[in-house]
């Protein structure tokens, strides 16, 4: 029998790259390739790469550079490591790639994991390969299930793509050229996966896409299903106990899946809906179709049906002819929407992209500043809503044993990382937790009785903490 070959597999960006790491590598394991954890002892690198942004791009030539030296100490030992280039920068400038760094043997893009065992025949014949096709099948029919005991390894917690691509073409973004035209997975391949990730244990599910709820898969009978739809489908399986699905669209939001998040429970109150800019001026030059009030009142909307709801985002400072007045617009939403917490960048020209060749580019100081006002300002919304989770009562699902002996770690139902001293045998478990310490990442608290069990607050099992 032949020695199993090592797989290091690194993923950048996004939540896609991670799920598509994780299908690479289960389409690999027929071959012989078993998971290692470092490139160091590995006989495939794959880099799954990120172009969303210039310093994302760059990460991946530097980490080249890394892995040069490795293959040398690789050869003078006799033995081969090759190195793949997956993902975004790989489908973006691929052609590249080959000529800048000559010890990359394999390049391939977003939709052709599927091929990976064909591809590395070919560059194991021809001395190097490369595919950025999108082509007409789709990965989804061909990309093999996980094994149980690898969906049991990676946790009770899981994504799982339902939809790729991005038809809006924001005029910053590179996503609609990395990751080609949205495309929805059928509505039964969806639940078979979820039914198959529940048997193994999971009981968390995220359903991702570049742009997620504008999903309209085939369903069953034939008719197209909305995002509402499938969570209510997907809620009804046995052993999954909360959903949740990112990254979306303000322009998406339908009544359909407003009325979901106030009718299903296992939806859980925290929605990720990027924004961008308070300014209209600015949204309108970004291509985002929507007002600052539209975003406003979907919020609203939102949160009158569900009214525990927490909103992230994403911001963009110094898009191409930001004028100060437009950044105070984007703190003023901010003060008037009130976020959990809240992602925020840079613009960053992109290759390609209608912005970057725009006339009024902002000067990278004025990006800094600006970063630096709207960090201050999420930060202070941020600990207050660390500070207003003291003394609730949290479910929490728990998902692996904590740093210290006897501490377990799990997620509340805004994803906030909770820290309690309890046995391991709660991992998987969803219970109340008090919380009784809130810091800036985490939160700390005592598990309580399930509330049909728990006569007052005395019952709890265990105290942390404090
Ligand atoms: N589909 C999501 C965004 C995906 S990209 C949406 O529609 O909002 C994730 C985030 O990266 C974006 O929300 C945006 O804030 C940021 N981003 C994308 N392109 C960027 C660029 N050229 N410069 C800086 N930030 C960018
Ligand atoms: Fe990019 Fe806009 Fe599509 Fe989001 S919606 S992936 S920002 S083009
Ligand atoms: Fe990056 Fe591609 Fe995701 S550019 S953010 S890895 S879709």
């Amino acid at each position: 029998m032949t020695r199993p070959r090592k797989l290091f597999v690194k993923s950048y960006g996004c939540q896609m790259n991670v799920y598509d790491s994780h299908r690479m590598a289960d389409t690999l394991a027929p071959e012989g390739f078993v998971e290692t954890t470092t490139a160091d002892d590995a006989d495939l690198v794959i880099l799954n790469t990120c172009h969303i942004r210039e310093k994302a791009a760059e990460k991946v030539y530097s980490e080249l550079g890394r892995l040069r030296l490795l293959k040398n100490s690789a050869r003078t030992q006799g033995r081969k490591l090759t190195i793949a280039v997956a993902g975004c920068v790989a489908q973006a400038e691929g052609e590249e790639i080959l000529r800048r760094a000559p010890m990359v043997d394999l390049v391939f893009g977003p939709q052709s994991y599927h091929r990976l065992p064909d591809l590395l025949a070919r560059a194991e014949r021809d001395g190097r390969a490369i595919d950025t096709e999108f082509p007409a099948e789709t990965k989804f029919d061909f990309l093999p299930a996980a094994a149980g005991d690898k969906v049991r390894a990676r946790g009770v917690t899981a994504f799982v793509t339902i939809q790729e691509g991005c038809d809006k073409f924001c005029t910053f973004c590179v996503v609609p050229y990395t990751r080609g035209a949205e495309s929805a997975r059928p509505v039964a391949r969806i639940v078979a996966e979820v039914e198959r990730l529940a048997a193994c244990g999971v009981r968390e599910v995220t359903l991702i896409g570049q742009n997620v709820n504008a999903f309209h898969g085939e369903d069953i009978d034939g008719s197209t299903c909305p995002l509402g739809r499938l969570l209510r489908r997907l809620a009804e399986i046995s052993g999954i106990a909360r959903l949740r699905y990112t990254t979306s669209h303000p322009r998406d939001i339908d009544g359909d899946l407003i009325e979901t998040h106030r009718d299903l429970n296992a939806l859980m109150p925290q929605l990720h809906l990027p924004v961008q800019s308070g300014s209209d001026r600015i949204l309108k030059a970004m291509n985002r179709r929507h007002t600052a009030d539209d975003y406003r009142r979907v919020i609203e909307r939102l949160r009158r049906a569900q009214p525990a709801l927490a909103v992230t985002s994403d911001f963009i400072v110094g898009f191409p002819g930001e004028t100060d007045a437009d950044f105070e617009a984007t703190l003023r939403l901010i003060e008037d929407v009130g976020f959990m917490t809240a992602f925020s960048f840079k613009y960053s020209p992109r290759p390609g992209t209608p912005a970057s060749e725009l006339a009024d580019q902002v000067p990278e100081s004025v990006k800094s500043e600006r970063l630096q006002q709207l960090q201050a300002l999420i930060l202070r919304q941020n600990a207050r809503f660390q500070r207003d989770c003291l003394g609730r009562l949290f479910d929490v699902l728990f998902e692996k044993p904590g740093r210290h002996a006897g501490q377990i770690v799990g997620r509340s139902p805004y994803l906030q990382p909770v820290q309690v001293l309890g046995p391991e045998t709660l991992i998987g478990e969803i219970r109340p937790v008090r919380i009784t310490d809130a810091g800036p990442n985490s939160l700390f608290g005592v598990v309580c009785a399930p509330p049909h069990e728990r006569q007052h607050d005395t019952a709890c099992l265990a105290a942390t903490g404090a």
